[in-house]
């Protein structure tokens, strides 16, 4: 079942939304080398736990940190660790949840340390239109698969791969609800999308192939051929005639707004 929100239930989405984003402006700046990945998550837990607010991550099926830090050719569920030190030319991406009063929201952003070589570039970019490119279809009257079709076509074309074996989701009082939303797919197929609802929309994509593997730990999942990979992900509202992205920064309303 997809729940629907209420405006009232939209207006503290909200305020969750820009909580997430007040921490890829705080913490950011500080993704420079020398910096862990454990200090990255520590900076990131306590801007959320100052404002009140909580990190469903932590403890989810004995997940041990608030956020996932993943680097390079780690895709997603990176654990934060003391012994994983961020270097020039890296790309770290910082996947934050956080609840406020009750109500969730869910973003991601891969920041590049350093100057960062072009092949790195474009992937970044390429990962980044994709979810706006999936969004455009995200609309009363469209479907999950426009979305999922959108994000699919637009990463294969530059010559990427998505990954199959992680999708987007539905989110609300949970971090995880219905509907599903994978970033492959068929246009025309998949739930109605309704205003009210409530999506994370995460394009996760690879630069060479798409088959991904699991480490020991049961979290880090990286590329299997140890290329690089990249995500980016907001929260978004389905509004009448489009969507609303909810956890965007300051900086990023100016430039896409
Ligand atoms: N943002 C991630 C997601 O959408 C959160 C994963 S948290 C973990 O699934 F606890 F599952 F690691
Ligand atoms: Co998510």
């Amino acid at each position: 079942m997809i729940i629907i929100k209420s405006p009232r239930e939209i207006a503290i989405m909200k305020e969750a939304g820009r909580l997430v984003a007040k921490v890829f402006e705080m913490v950011g700046p500080m993704i420079k080398p020398g910096v862990s990945t454990y200090e990255i998550n520590e900076a990131a837990e306590k801007i959320i736990y100052d404002a009140g607010g909580s990190c469903p991550c932590k403890g989810y099926y004995g997940y041990p940190a608030g956020t996932c830090v993943s680097v390079n050719d780690t895709l997603i569920h990176g654990i934060p660790s003391k012994k994983i030190i961020v270097q020039e030319g890296d790309i770290v991406s910082l996947d934050v949840v956080a609840c406020l009063k009750g109500y969730c929201a869910d973003a991601t952003r891969t920041f590049l340390v350093g100057a960062g070589k072009e092949n790195v570039k474009r992937l970044m970019e390429v990962c980044r239109q994709a979810f706006f490119a999936g969004i455009k279809q995200a609309k009363p009257g469209q479907r999950v698969g426009d979305i999922s079709a959108a994000i699919q076509q637009h990463v294969e074309s530059a010559g990427y791969q998505v990954a199959r074996n992680f999708a987007g989701h539905g989110i609300g009082k949970n971090m995880h609800e219905e509907p599903s939303v994978p970033n492959y797919g068929t246009p025309g197929t998949g739930p109605l999308l309704q205003v009210g609802m409530a999506l994370a929309v995460e394009p996760m994509i690879l630069e060479g192939q798409a088959q991904t593997r699991v480490l020991e730990d049961g979290w880090t999942v990286k590329s299997k051929d140890g290329k690089l990979t990249c995500h980016y992900e907001n929260t978004i509202i389905i509004a009448e005639g489009g969507c609303e992205i909810i956890t965007l920064t300051e900086g990023e309303k100016k430039i896409n707004g």
